[in-house]
Formats: C-alpha cells, structure tokens, sequence
C-alpha cells in the first residue's frame, strides 16, 4: 500500500518510521558528528509530501545497536538538528520515545510540524524476541498517531516492533523512499540486463552466505573483494597470513566456486592484494600476489587490507563491459588513505559505465560519498544495506509484508 491510500491527512497525526541509522564521529573537541546524512536526506521526500498535506509528522527511527536502554552515544538528537537544517524547518526532538514528555510534544503539534522521538531501541520492546513485548510497545506508539508511514528501507528485513507490529495496529503505508528503493531492486530481481555483474565486499563472508548461493544462480560474474576475499583465497588453498579468514566457511566457500564453474558463472577473485605490517592507517604495506600473501616482508605477520591494482583495474573493466552492476561492500579499509584505492577504482568504473548501476548499503554508500563521488554519479544508492541483500536473496521482508 502506497502513501496515496492513507486517505487526506490533513490535521492528522502520521508516525513515519524511517531508518536514521547514520554513521556518527567524535570530534576532536567532543561532539558528536554525522560523517553520512545521506539517510537522513532520503527520508525527507516523504516527510516533506506530509508536511505539505497539512500533516501532523511524528518521525521514529533507531540508531546503532543500543541494548533496549537509553544510551547518549545512541542518541538521534544530533540527527534531529541536521533534520531541521535539510528540511529548511524546525524539527521537534524529545528525548525520549514513548512517555509522558514524548505524550505532550505529540499532542502539541500543528499542522506540518515534524517531531523526532528519541532512538527507538533505548527500549526493550523494540527488539524484543517476544512477539508481546514487541505489541506492547507497537501499542504505545500507535497512540500517538492516526497512521503509519513505513519509510524506513533499511530495517525492513527486521521484524521489529515499529516495522512490523505497528503497521498491523493502524492504518499504514509504504513511504515514497521505500517505494522507490522497491522500483530499482525490481529492476535487479525481474528484469537485469546482461550482462549483470554483482560486486561484494565487506568484511565477512558469513554475512553475505545467502546472497551469494542466491546470486551464483542469476548473475553472470560475481567479484568478490574485500575481507572475506581471504576465505575464498584459503579455499583455493592459499595462505593468508594474517588476514581476516572464516575458517568454519572455507567448505561452504568451496561448495560455491564449484556451483559456479558448473554453471558457468564466473566469479572474479583479486589477483594481488594491499598486505599490511598491522591494522593501522600510517602501517607499511606493499602489494604481493594473492597466491603467495606471505611473501610479503612482514610474512605470515602481513595482513591484507585492499585489493592490489591490478586487480582493482581487471575488476573496473568488467563493471565497464556490464550492463548491469550491483555492488555492495567496500573493498578494503576505505577508512585509510593506504586502502582506499580498490573501493575508489571499483566506484569510478561505476560511474564509468553505461550499464544500471546500483550501490547496496549504509557501509558502500557512505564508502562513495567519503571517496568524494556524488550520488547522481550512480544509477541508484540504496539506503539498505541487509535489507538489499536479503531482497536480492529474494527472502520475504516483514516490513514489506505487512504493508501488502
Ligand atoms: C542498517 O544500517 O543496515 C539498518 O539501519 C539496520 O540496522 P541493524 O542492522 O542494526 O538492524
């Protein structure tokens, strides 16, 4: 159901539970900074849609993981000024999500005015493995509203109290961002182009093992970079030294390059790596063949951080010759200068191409964006991240389902 069947909300009191979940930083003087608001932009066509309708817009989000108690670390008021300086208005913030406070900021606002409640996961409920507790707390927002806007596209492969039980106890639709993030990945899942490339990185295999066995029966390559490129590369039977290895999926790893050989899909493995002396940005490093990490200087000690160039190279030119690309993971510690380099070259060649390009996820978008691309330079950014990769699996999403 799309925003268009909630019916005139003029005067009404519409919850808009979005995914602000944005990267924060300290800085040097001790505050708090949003080092990606690209979040907290995409959530704004929908809000401004109500704003415009002379709704009343109370905005729910999490931020971070926070464990069911207020945190201040986890604390969306910092999300609630950059809010208000994007929107061009005065965004309400109380700190607290349900309660007495929250109770009269909500009954205190006119029309058009936007509220912000405090991080949802400060309370137990949200997260909660007890289907009651979860109702308990849906109920407690749901009074606060006449509806339920689901906006939030990043979260809704969760099955959490103000994704899914909320939208059963009022009235709720999709929000423009969740419809449009629906658009592209369709596109991905019913109708790619060939060829179709799949880029994935990040740091662990075992959190990409669905996606990938899904993938291997769709695509026509899959590169793989990143840190769990070492579990592939160990697979193969390589030494790893020290880098970051998944000993308990090198079978699982293994049984994928065998479907894919079967089935003729090819799957790109770096054929030179960025080893390091240690995990630290200033640490020395040198590039060496994948085959023979350890050859490094620093031996079985080397830890490998990026993919080499020429690696780098041979995977921009696939993604060059694609017709379509999907890419979810940064390639290497893209937080360090030194490391940076196969997620930038990755990131050119999709804006290089003619294909659809679309980049999957908080970590890759905010890995763009750092690198100094522009949004318009690719096809789409999702703002989801497991929420894209588990469509992509094709796995039945609680925050979608419940709005059908
Ligand atoms: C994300 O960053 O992928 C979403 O905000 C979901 O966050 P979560 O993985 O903590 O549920």
């Amino acid at each position: 159901r799309t925003l268009d069947t909630l019916g005139p909300l003029a005067s009404r009191t519409v919850i808009v539970r979005s995914d602000l979940n944005v990267p924060l930083a300290t800085t040097a003087n001790g505050d708090t900074e949003i080092t990606d608001d690209g979040r907290i932009r995409a959530s704004l066509t929908t809000i401004r849609e109500l704003r415009a309708s002379g709704a009343k817009v109370v905005v729910i989000s999490h931020l971070g993981r926070p464990e069911g108690a207020p945190d201040e670390r986890y604390s969306l008021r910092p999300v609630a000024v950059r809010m208000s300086e994007l929107l061009g208005a005065e965004v309400g913030f109380v700190d607290e999500t349900v309660g007495e406070a929250a109770s009269a900021a909500v009954a205190a606002l006119g029309d058009g005015d936007v509220l912000l409640l405090e991080n949802l996961r400060f309370n137990p409920g949200e997260t909660s493995k007890d289907e009651t507790e979860r109702r308990a707390f849906a109920s407690q927002l749901a009074a606060f509203g006449d509806a339920c806007v689901s906006d939030g596209f990043g979260v809704v492969h969760r099955k959490q109290a103000s994704v899914y039980e909320l939208a059963q106890l009022l009235p709720s639709a999709a929000g423009r961002l969740v419809a449009a993030e629906l658009e592209v990945l369709e596109r991905l899942t019913e109708k790619a182009e060939r060829p179709y490339s799949v880029v994935l990185g990040g740091s662990k295999v075992s959190d990409k093992l669905g996606v990938i066995a899904h993938l291997i029966e769709r695509v026509d390559t899959l590169l793989i970079g990143g840190g769990m490129v070492f579990t592939f590369l160990a697979a193969q039977g390589h030494a790893v030294g020290s880098s970051l290895l998944e000993e308990d999926q090198l079978d699982t790893v293994r049984g994928y390059l065998a479907s894919a050989a079967e089935r003729g899909v090819r799957i790109v493995l770096p054929t030179d790596i960025v080893v390091a002396a240690a995990f630290a940005a200033d640490a020395d490093h040198e590039v060496v063949p994948a085959d023979a990490i350890e050859s490094s200087s620093f031996g079985a000690a080397g830890l490998g951080l990026d993919i080499g160039p020429d690696s780098a190279e041979a995977f921009a030119e696939v993604i060059r010759a694609s017709a379509t690309v999907f890419w979810n993971g940064p390639m290497g510690v893209f937080e360090m200068a030194a490391f940076a380099e196969g997620t930038r070259t990755v990131a050119g060649a999709l804006t290089d191409t003619d294909g659809f390009t679309v980049v999957g996820g908080g970590d890759s978008a905010a890995a763009v964006r750092a690198l100094g691309f522009a949004d318009e330079d690719f096809g789409h950014i999702s703002t989801g991240g497991g929420a894209s990769l588990e469509f992509l699996e094709g796995k039945s999403l609680p925050g979608l389902e419940v709005l059908v």
